[in-house]
């Protein structure tokens, strides 16, 4: 028997789009990560036991482009939710924009670029935009490599994340192309009454029940956020 739903409670579920007028790079768009680097050379076990070195490197170059960039518009509006509704932030990102913009319940399912772990263990150590390098070592006296899901790694949080989406009365995606699983299949367990909207440029495939608004999260997103807030008010 599944969980009623929360009247009050809002899943933000987000991709790389969302970080776009940042200055962050997507994976799939022009230009975009995916296209400057391969995946197989730089985000899976292999790689890390291949060239661990190019691997720190991919890693600290995006940790260090974090650090110069701010949150925008749509990460301010979805942490202004709060001051209204229960909000869950479920990202696919490994950027702490969100956080930085106020959201305080942010799920990464892939990870965080400002985390690290030993190679063997589960400690998880804050590093900031500090760069690794090959010799940093975990307390356990293991390399430290990067808290990051790479593909073929379990993702994190799943059944967390499930209950959330079955307990939401509103759903809103932003800016992910719904291409990578596990992570883009959570979108099915929203409830048929809950409404349901993906903001993106552009999106594989819309889910069932999903509105899909085509245009920038920095402009779009407000909008519906104002909107779920002053409703409140009404
Ligand atoms: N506003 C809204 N959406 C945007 C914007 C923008 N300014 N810019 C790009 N987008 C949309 C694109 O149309 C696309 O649908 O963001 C999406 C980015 O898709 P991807 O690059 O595939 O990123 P994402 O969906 O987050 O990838 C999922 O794949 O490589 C793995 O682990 C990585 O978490 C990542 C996962």
């Amino acid at each position: 028997m599944s969980k009623p739903i929360n009247p009050n409670k809002i899943v933000v579920f987000t991709g790389a789009g969302v970080s776009a007028e940042s200055g962050l790079k997507t994976f799939r768009d022009f230009n975009g990560l995916w296209n400057n680097y391969s995946i197989s050379q730089v985000a899976t076990p292999q790689a890390w036991r291949a060239d661990p070195q190019l691997v720190l490197d991919f890693y600290n170059m995006r940790r260090r482009e974090l650090a110069s960039v701010e949150p925008n518009p749509a990460h301010i509006a979805i942490a202004q939710l709060e001051s209204q509704y229960e909000v869950v932030v479920v990202t696919q990102n490994v950027d702490n924009l969100h956080e930085r913009a106020g959201s305080s319940n942010v799920i990464h399912v892939h990870g965080e670029l400002t985390k690290a772990r030993p190679e063997v263990g589960h400690d998880i150590i804050d590093i900031g935009t500090n760069p690794i390098q090959l010799g940093d070592l975990a307390p356990n006296g293991y390399q430290l490599r990067p808290h990051i899901v790479w593909f073929g790694e379990e993702v994190l949080f799943l059944d967390e994340c499930r209950e959330h989406l079955e307990t939401a009365n509103k759903v809103l995606v932003v800016g992910s192309s719904l291409t990578v699983f596990p992570a883009a299949g959570l979108l099915s367990h929203a409830r048929f009454k809950a409404e349901k909207i993906i903001v993106s440029m552009e999106v594989d495939k819309v889910p069932f029940g999903y509105k899909f608004l085509r245009g920038k999260a920095g402009s779009l997103v407000p909008v519906i956020c104002e909107n779920w807030i002053g409703k409140i008010h009404q």
